[in-house]
């Protein structure tokens, strides 16, 4: 588990968001067509990790290790069976109505691919104004000026406001997702993959994004990646998560430029050049959207 946050001025400060002990299962069941006796698959067992207000937790490991099914579980969009998610010192594990709504407010999510949160039949505005609406209530030209400010700020034209996202490109479509995210004002925002559909000029593009949002807005990010070089370049502590575990937490530097355990050298040495792997954040080219 990655320490309790200090301030520069002294006590302990309240993580944005704690992770204590987390399992995640899946019921499923066996035989081929799903009709035998139900056997739960554990896909995370027993995480813990802390992020900082403000910070980024690069969460990195092998598909299929339990990245998304954590990312879920913080949302609470996959099944918890034990274990406690804290936002801000507030206990979410199980939280219904006003609390979960509360919740929405604070924590959002990016998916690798903008086409599963976006509606194919809903105009960019109608996207963007649908947790607005939902969670803060929003109407009339409240609701229209936030939805302009929101395009601004996630570096798109206020003629977009009237596309659908099938007439976008993918990295529109993905500050159109960044947008909808960010729409509430959340103090955590979880992206699985974000980049991860997009060409490499966007990618970076979409990066350099998040990390201006993040100093703008002072957002705290879990950054899910099976790209080293991506999480170098945007988070301040990294997780590698192994068969369910994390097996190694610590800064960047020490997990990517020393690295402790076997299957986190086996990662890196798995990128093809350390070179290419890229400079820490504050050293790429432009930060502005
Ligand atoms: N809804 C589900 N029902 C049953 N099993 C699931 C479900 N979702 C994920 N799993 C299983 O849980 C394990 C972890 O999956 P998860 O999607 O969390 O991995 P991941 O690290 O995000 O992988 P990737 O890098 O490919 O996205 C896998 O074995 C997967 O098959
Ligand atoms: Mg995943």
């Amino acid at each position: 588990m990655l320490g309790v946050c200090t301030p520069a001025g002294g006590g302990p400060m309240t993580p944005m968001l704690q992770v204590a002990d987390l399992v995640v299962e899946y019921a499923a069941r066996s035989g081929p067509f799903g009709r035998g006796r139900a056997t739960g698959v554990r896909a995370v067992d027993r995480v813990s990790f802390e992020i900082e207000p403000g910070r980024t937790l690069g969460l990195v490991g092998e598909s299929g290790s339990g990245k998304t099914s954590v990312a879920r579980a913080i949302l609470g969009i996959a099944p918890v069976s034990d274990g406690r998610i804290m936002i801000q010192g507030r206990d979410v594990t199980r939280v219904t109505g006003a609390l979960l709504r509360a919740k929405r407010r604070t924590a959002q999510m990016v998916f690798q691919q903008p086409t599963t949160s976006l509606d194919p039949r809903r105009t960019v505005a109608t996207s963007i104004s649908e947790p607005l609406v939902h969670l803060l209530h929003m109407r009339g030209r409240q609701l229209e000026a936030r939805v302009m400010e929101l395009l601004e700020l996630v570096g798109l034209e206020p003629e977009h406001a009237r596309r659908l996202p099938r007439e976008l490109s993918g990295g529109q479509r993905q500050r159109v997702a960044i947008a909808r995210a960010i729409a509430t004002s959340p103090s955590l925002v979880v992206c699985d993959e974000p980049t991860s559909s997009l060409d490499v000029s966007v990618q970076a593009q979409i990066i350099n994004l998040l990390v201006w949002l993040q100093s703008e807005l002072g957002i705290s990010y879990l950054f899910i990646s099976h790209d080293l070089g991506t999480v170098r370049q945007i988070a301040d502590t990294i997780a590698v998560m192994h068969l369910g575990g994390i097996v190694e937490a610590g800064s960047v530097e020490q997990v990517l430029d020393a690295p402790r355990h076997e299957y986190t050298k086996a990662l890196i040495a798995a990128v093809p050049s350390i070179d290419r792997i890229g400079a820490r954040r504050g050293t790429t080219n432009a930060i502005a959207p």
